[in-house]
């Protein structure tokens, strides 16, 4: 049996492809890939087709992570009931998202930080408008979370 996990965040070129990045990694390490599928999208439509952040891709390839193939796309009602775990960035990706589940899905969406061993930290800040530390935060914060999240998993 397969299991699926869906990476939102808002444009689908930060946060959420760094996400699908860090943890298809991992999953690739433990030999899961037959096990664990994974997506990202972005509730906001502006990005649509077009590659990760230049920032984004070159902050996680000096960590050993390569995503470039990936291109945006938009959450779907549809991605709900499909998905079997839909893990947000922010609060305000949770409300966006939540808008669209309903009463049969929407147990399926939380905030990946759930996964983070700290329990004080919530949200991976958009680092769109920042400079160069808010994209090493940004994978930080993912890779922690995704070795929880692994663990969860496997
Ligand atoms: P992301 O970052 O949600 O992590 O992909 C953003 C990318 C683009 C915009 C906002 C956030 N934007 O406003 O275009």
């Amino acid at each position: 049996m397969t299991v699926s996990v869906l990476f939102v965040c808002l444009g689908n070129i930060c946060r959420s492809p760094t996400a699908e990045g860090v943890f298809r990694h991992l999953i690739q390490q433990h030999g899961l890939q037959h096990k664990i599928k994974t997506d990202s999208c972005g509730t906001a439509g502006y990005h649509v087709g077009a590659k990760p952040d230049s920032r984004s891709l070159a902050t996680a390839k000096k960590r050993g992570y390569d995503f470039s193939d990936l291109r945006a796309r938009k959450l779907s009602a549809a991605d709900l009931d499909n998905f079997d775990h839909v893990l947000v960035m922010d609060e305000s990706n949770l409300e966006d998202t939540l808008q669209l589940a309903n009463e049969s899905n929407k147990h399926k969406v939380e905030l990946f930080l759930n996964y983070h061993p700290d329990a004080d930290i919530a949200e991976v800040p958009d680092p769109y408008y920042g400079g160069a530390d808010g994209f090493e935060y940004v994978v930080d914060l993912i890779e922690a979370a995704s070795y929880q999240l692994i663990e969860k998993l496997k």
